[in-house]
This record gives C-alpha cells, sequence and structure tokens, in this order.
C-alpha cells in the first residue's frame, strides 16, 4: 500500500516537473552538464595550495576539468580574494572562477549579509544601486587588472573565444560585476555567467539593466542555502529592496522518503520567482557549501591559509599592494615556462 502511494506520488511530481519544463522551453537554455563543469571550475579555486592550483594538480583539478591551462592567479592577500583565468580546451572557452571570502569565519560573513545598503550607484546605470562592499572587490582591488590581462593574454593565444565566467557565495557576486564590466566596459561579447549560492548585489532597476546586457546569466541556487535570501528582499518596500537578477535555477530533492531524489528547477525571468528558492525558508550553511554534490570551502575552513612553495616562487611576478600574480604565457608548459625564462 504505502509502495502504491510512493509510487503515485512520484508519478505527479514527475507530471509536475516536466510540465514546468514545457513551460521554459523558450527559456534561455540551462546546460547541466556545464552547470556541473562550472562547479567544479569554482571548488578548485578553494585550493589553498597554489602550486597545485596553478599548475592544475589539486584534488579538485580532474574530472570534468581535465588539461585546463591556468594562464593567470590573482591573490590578493591583504583582502583575501582570488581568482583565476585559464584556457579549458574541452568547451573551447576562457574560464574566470572567483573564489568565495573565507575572511573570517562563514557565519560572521553570513550574519553581515544581514545589514548590506545598497550604498553605491553603479556607474552609467540611473537609479541602479549595488552593495559597495561587493562592488569594490571586484573593481577596487587588483583582481580587475588581472582578470582582464588574463582573458586578453588567453584570447590572443587562442583566438576571440567564449567566455565563462564563475564563482561561489561572494565569488558568485564578484562573478557577476565581472561579467557586466566586461560586456560594459570592455566591449566583450559571448560572456557567459553562471553563480553558485550568490547573494543579491543590487536594487530591482540594477537587476532590470543586468538582465539586458546578460539575457542567459544562471544563478544556482541548493535547496535552503541561506545566502541567496541575503541581503533580504522586502517586497513591502520595493524601491529600496535588493532584488536579484534573473535567472534562477534552484537544485532542490523532491519525493519521499527513499524515492528523494534531486531536480533542478528552471525559474521564471523575474530574478525573485516565489515559486523557487523564496518558496522555503533560507537557513541552511551546510546546503551553501555544497553544490550539486561538489564541496565548496577551503580545506581550512574559516581563513585565508595560501601555500606556496619555492620552487613556485619564479612565477610570482608582482607583489604590488599585497597582491601575488602567477601567470605564464598560453600554450607552454609550466616546466618550459620555466627553461624559456
Ligand atoms: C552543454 O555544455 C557542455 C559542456 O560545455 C557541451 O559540451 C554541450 O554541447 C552543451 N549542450 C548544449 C545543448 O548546449
Ligand atoms: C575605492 O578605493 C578608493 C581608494 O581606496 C576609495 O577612495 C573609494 O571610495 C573606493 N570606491 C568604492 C566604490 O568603494
Amino acid at each position: 500500500m504505502e509502495r502504491w502511494l510512493h509510487a503515485a506520488v512520484l508519478m505527479c511530481l514527475l507530471v509536475l516537473c516536466s510540465g514546468r519544463e514545457l513551460k521554459t522551453k523558450s527559456a534561455p537554455i540551462y546546460n547541466s552538464t556545464l552547470a556541473n563543469t562550472l562547479a567544479e571550475y569554482t571548488s578548485a579555486v578553494y585550493t589553498n595550495d597554489l602550486t597545485q592550483l596553478f599548475t592544475w594538480t589539486c584534488e579538485k583539478c580532474g574530472d570534468l576539468t581535465k588539461g585546463f591551462e591556468v594562464i593567470e592567479l590573482i591573490i590578493d592577500v591583504k583582502n583575501c580574494l582570488e581568482a583565476y583565468v585559464g584556457f579549458a580546451k574541452d568547451m573551447n572557452a576562457v574560464v574566470v572562477a572567483f573564489r568565495g571570502t573565507q575572511e573570517n569565519s562563514i557565519q560572521n560573513w553570513i550574519e553581515d549579509l544581514f545589514w548590506k545598503q545598497l550604498d553605491l550607484d553603479y556607474p552609467g546605470m540611473p537609479e541602479a544601486k549595488v552593495h559597495s562592499g561587493f562592488y569594490s572587490a571586484y573593481h577596487n582591488t587588483t583582481l580587475r587588472d588581472g582578470v582582464v590581462h588574463g582573458i586578453q593574454k588567453t584570447r590572443e593565444a587562442y583566438g576571440n573565444i567564449p567566455i565563462m565566467v564563475t564563482g561561489h557565495s561572494m565569488g558568485g557576486a564578484m562573478a557577476s560585476f565581472c561579467a557586466l564590466d566586461l560586456i560594459v566596459n570592455y566591449g566583450s561579447e559571448d560572456v557567459t555567467l553562471m553563480t553558485f549560492g550568490q547573494p543579491r548585489i543590487g536594487n530591482a532597476v540594477f537587476a532590470s539593466h543586468f538582465k539586458k546586457y546578460l539575457a542567459n546569466a544562471i544563478r544556482v541556487t541548493n535547496a535552503h542555502d541561506i545566502v541567496p535570501h541575503l541581503p533580504p528582499y522586502y517586497h513591502y518596500f520595493l524601491q529600496k529592496t535588493y532584488h536579484h537578477f534573473p535567472r534562477e535555477v534552484w537544485v532542490h530533492n523532491v519525493g519521499l522518503d527513499s524515492l528523494v531524489y534531486p531536480i533542478e528547477e528552471i525559474c521564471d525571468d523575474s530574478g525573485e520567482d516565489p515559486r523557487c528558492s523564496r518558496s522555503v525558508s533560507g537557513n541552511s550553511v551546510q546546503d551553501h557549501i555544497h553544490y550539486l554534490g561538489i564541496s565548496m570551502h577551503s580545506e581550512s575552513r574559516g581563513s585565508c591559509r595560501i601555500v606556496t612553495d619555492d620552487n613556485m616562487l619564479r612565477y610570482k611576478i608582482g607583489t604590488v599592494d599585497g597582491t601575488i600574480v602567477l601567470s605564464k604565457e598560453p600554450g607552454l608548459s609550466v616546466d618550459q615556462q620555466h627553461s624559456a625564462q
């Protein structure tokens, strides 16, 4: 009897889900394989050992990301920010990945998110407001120059290939500003953005500008992850509230007991689909650090520990203002690079 009930529930769920998919067929395509691949790229940026990351030999540097060539790795030690740029042969694309903040404990960082103000006018977009901290982490640090330089180098070597920008948590916020910057200020074409568990970064006016420039952006959210619920959305205070840009893809489990399975729900283009993650309370930190079965945090939690061995120091080309930049010429292996120098 119970079995039949389960089967019936499962059938209903399947019908409901496929119904949703049909309805959103004309919407921008969400590519689940791409999401898994970019989740792996994002996860790798949490590797503490810079040597392993730069040579793409880290524990997380395999599987769907095998053969990736890091061209530029930028670490702003002072602000505990990090990003890399490189060439993904499989996808024939430039991949740019941003690391989420690990400055203090993740709990403290999340608590602070409740109080972030919309305190900055986004340049050139009337009435678009964003949070200055998120904005500055990308625009007002050495990351921006490093990332742009890395993209230019990669495209000079491999042609005008697509750019895929990704990041998790705070890294997702930075990835969003980066993707927009590449289009608005550098005239880049073919920019794809996919983020994981990112917070809100601006108001509704900003979100609508964002949508114009990045019509196919995807924000993956996971189950009860608290971060996409922050800073809070106040529906009774629409002029002043934060508002996500579209399009959310909400990954969550459906079913009962032993028949539970995950679905990737493609949400509407409002940015704030009430049927997606907003239909549940965001109360989980655990759901924030695991996406699509991949862990999204550094091995030493709650610190900005960065490790390099002496062997690596010869690639350290910049240490201005507490920034480390590891850089190589595209196409050469790290060893060839060494003998060429
Ligand atoms: C989805 O992404 C993968 C990985 O980039 C790619 O190989 C595949 O062709 C994509 N599928 C579609 C339908 O675009
Ligand atoms: C960027 O940094 C400069 C110098 O530190 C500072 O004066 C400026 O207010 C910052 N801009 C933003 C948007 O935070």
